[in-house]
């Protein structure tokens, strides 16, 4: 009896294992966006859930996105600029390192940086403050580009509905529910389609060239100040010798 009982229970969860496996349709559509000029500018993210097909928008009703956003060593983000958005509810984002904002772009590495927010009717709207750090000047100066890689993409909801996506998506990972706490929360990575191609962000090199061609100039420049003056006051003395 107990011998049949078990392979039921065995048959049942092979059953209910192959029926939900593929049970979690992630179709969501990721666009990035780099906005502004100059050294500090703004990346946006649309992200939309299940838009053809609206019957499965469960999977992410309620839900909690998490995007982990690479930068370059060329650029960064600020802390307490971060701080100051979560603190005034502008924006829930935190660095996932420490960054030090004074560096160059030589003497820095790669960093992350989360961005989370709530999904509503299926879709997100998130946006980060990015800066361009400094290159060390060289000669001929010319444009240093910063490539900027999609994000990678969690998702977290107030049950265990992504449990039953088995397979599909990967096992969750544990990181800080939001910037607000230090609590960790489970997440799940999703996939998605990039919908926009790679950011590049071109940034100016100084130019070590025109430093040695205004260096020069200011010696000159110098150098026939001092001539002039030395003649003035050469002329001055002579006039006074022959009136005295
Ligand atoms: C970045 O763009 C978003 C959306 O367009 C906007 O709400 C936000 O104020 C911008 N932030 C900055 C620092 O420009
Ligand atoms: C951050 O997460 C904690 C723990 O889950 C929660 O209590 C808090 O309300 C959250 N804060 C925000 C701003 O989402």
């Amino acid at each position: 009896m107990t011998f049949h009982y078990s392979v039921f229970v065995y048959l049942f969860i092979l059953f209910t294992k192959c029926v939900f496996a593929n049970v979690c349709k992630f179709d969501v559509k990721l666009t990035q966006t780099l906005h502004n000029e100059g050294f500090h500018r703004n990346i946006t993210y649309g992200v939309v859930f299940n838009e053809e097909d609206e019957s499965e928008d469960w999977i992410n009703r309620d839900c909690i996105i998490a995007l982990d956003q690479k930068l370059p060593p060329g650029v960064y983000v600020n802390p307490d600029e971060l701080g100051e958005l979560r603190r005034t509810n502008k924006l829930n984002a935190l660095p996932k390192n420490r960054v030090n904002v004074e560096l160059p772009t030589e003497q820095s590495d790669d960093s992350s940086v989360y961005i989370i927010g709530m999904v509503s009717e299926s879709k997100v709207y998130l946006w980060i403050p990015i800066h361009a750090r400094y290159h060390k000047a060289v000669a001929g100066g010319g444009m240093a580009k910063n490539e900027i890689e999609p994000p990678k993409m969690y998702l977290r909801c107030p049950d265990r509905r992504l449990d039953m996506c088995g397979k599909t998506i990967s096992p969750s990972v544990s990181f800080l529910c939001n910037g607000s706490s230090r609590e960790q929360c489970s997440w799940k990575e999703i996939p998605f389609t990039m919908m926009t191609s790679t950011l590049v962000w071109e940034v100016p090199i100084g130019n070590l060239d025109h430093y040695y061609a205004v260096a020069f100039g200011t010696v000159l420049a110098i150098l026939s100040g001092s001539m002039y003056l030395l003649k003035a006051i050469h002329a001055y003395k002579m006039r006074k010798l022959k009136r005295a």
